[in-house]
C-alpha cells in the first residue's frame, strides 16, 4: 500500500533536516532548558532554545550541554527586537499602583530592563553552529540571512499570517512556521500593534500559508495530541512545532502549579493578555491576568518596560508556587498535555498521528 502524501511530505522533511520523526519541540525562552531539548532529539524530534533572554555565552553553554547529551539535532531561536519603547512615568506609575496588590515593593529602575545585546546574541548563535536558527516577531537583518546561507544553517521564520508568511519567504526563509493564535506564549505578530487584531486560527491559517509560500510550512499552536499532529499533516504542514504539551514533562522543569495548571486548563480559560511583558501572549486566566484585563485596570507598559515592572510579582509566584501571580504561559489545548517524560510524548504523538493516516 502506498504512504499518505501527507506522511510522504513529513518524511521529506525528517530527511532534509536529519529528524526521525516530524516533531518540534518549540523554543520557549525561560522554559527550555537542555534536559528537556536533549530528550526531544533523543526520540528523533528537533531541540529548541528560546534564547531571548539569554547571554551570549549562556547560549553556547546550553549548545555545548545538548551537544554532551544528544546526537540529536536542535534549533536556537530568537525574537527580533522592535523599537525602543516609549516612555511614559505617569501610565508606569498606575501599573506600580496596580501590581502593589500582587507582588513585592518594585524597584524604582524596574522598567529600565535592558534584553540581551541582539547582535552578540546573533553572534553567539551561529558561534555555536546550530542545523537550524528560528525567528519570531519579524524577520532577521540581511546581513544576519547571509552569514546563516554562507554556514549552511537554515532558517525557520515564525508568522501569524499569510503576509507575514510571504515576507519572510521573500526575506530568504527556508521554512515557515505558521503560528496560530491557539498558541501558548507571545503571539509572533511582526508588528506588536497588530498581533490582537490579526489573531487567525490555525486551521485557517495553515492550509493558506501553504497555499501561499513554496517552502515547507511547520504548525504551530494547539497541537498536543495525536489528532492534531495529523490534522496539521493533513492540512499541508510537513512537521508540528509544540510547546504547551511539553510543559508537564519533568524534563521541562517548570514550577508545579504551573504544570498542574496546564492540565486543568480548558480552551476557553487561557487569555491573550500584555499583563505579564507589554506583547501579547496567550496564559493560563490567572487571577492577575484576569484582573489587569477588567476595565478599570491600568493598559499595561510596553515591551520590555511591563516584563521589568512584573519581574518582582513574576520571581515571588515562582518562589511561592501560586499560579494566581505566575506567568503562566499555555495555549488552548493546555488540558490535552500529559505529565509524561517528554520521550514518551513525542513517541505517542507520532504513533497516534500515523495511526489515523493509515
Ligand atoms: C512558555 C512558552 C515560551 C515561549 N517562548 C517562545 C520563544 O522564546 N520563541 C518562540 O519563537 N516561540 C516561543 N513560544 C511559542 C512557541 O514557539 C509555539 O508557537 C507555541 O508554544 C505553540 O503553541 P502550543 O503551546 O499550544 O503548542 C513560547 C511558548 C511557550 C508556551
Amino acid at each position: 500500500m502506498s504512504q499518505h502524501p501527507a506522511l510522504a511530505r513529513a518524511a521529506a522533511f525528517c530527511e532534509a533536516f536529519n529528524l526521525r520523526v516530524p516533531i518540534l519541540m518549540a523554543p520557549m525562552a525561560g522554559a527550555c532548558p537542555a534536559s528537556l531539548a536533549i530528550a526531544v532529539a533523543d526520540a528523533g524530534g528537533l531541540g529548541g532554545c528560546g534564547a531571548l533572554l539569554m547571554q551570549p555565552d549562556a547560549i553556547g553553554k546550553w549548545a555545548a550541554e545538548v551537544r554532551a547529551g544528544s546526537n540529536g539535532a536542535f534549533q536556537l531561536n530568537l525574537w527580533i527586537p522592535d523599537p525602543p519603547p516609549k516612555r511614559d512615568a505617569a501610565a508606569e506609575d498606575a501599573v506600580r499602583r496596580f501590581l502593589g496588590d500582587f507582588g513585592p515593593e518594585i524597584a524604582p529602575e524596574a522598567g529600565d530592563v535592558r534584553p540581551p545585546d541582539f547582535a552578540a546574541q546573533c553572534q553567539a548563535m551561529l558561534q555555536a553552529g546550530p542545523p537550524i536558527i528560528s525567528s519570531i516577531m519579524g524577520v532577521f537583518p540581511e546581513h544576519f540571512v547571509a552569514r546563516m546561507k554562507t554556514t549552511g544553517i537554515k532558517w525557520f521564520a515564525t508568522v501569524t499570517t499569510v503576509a507575514e508568511a510571504k515576507a519572510a519567504e521573500g526575506a530568504g526563509a527556508d521554512v515557515i512556521i505558521a503560528q496560530g493564535m491557539e498558541a501558548g506564549g507571545h503571539r509572533g505578530a511582526f508588528d506588536a500593534a497588530k498581533a490582537e487584531a490579526g489573531m487567525v486560527g490555525l486551521f485557517s491559517l495553515l492550509p493558506t500559508v501553504v497555499d501561499a509560500v513554496r517552502v515547507p510550512v511547520v504548525a504551530s499552536g494547539g497541537v498536543a495530541d495525536g489528532r492534531g499532529v495529523a490534522a496539521a499533516l493533513l492540512l499541508g504542514a510537513s512537521a508540528v512545532q509544540v510547546g504547551t504539551a511539553f510543559l508537564r514533562s519533568p524534563e521541562a522543569k517548570i514550577a508545579a502549579a504551573w504544570a498542574d495548571a496546564i492540565g486543568r486548563t480548558a480552551p476557553e480559560d487561557t487569555m491573550v493578555t500584555r499583563a505579564f511583558s507589554g506583547r501579547h501572549g496567550r496564559s493560563v486566566a490567572t487571577a492577575y491576568a484576569r484582573a489587569a484585563a477588567a476595565p478599570t485596570a491600568p493598559a499595561p507598559s510596553p515591551y520590555p518596560v511591563q516584563r521589568g515592572l512584573t519581574a518582582a510579582m513574576r520571581d515571588a509566584a515562582v518562589k511561592a508556587n501560586d499560579i494566581d501571580r505566575m506567568q503562566a504561559w499555555a495555549g488552548q489545548s493546555a488540558s490535552l498535555a500529559k505529565a509524561e517524560p517528554a520521550a514518551e510524548i513525542v513517541r505517542r504523538l507520532w504513533d497516534d498521528a500515523q495511526a489515523l493516516l493509515g
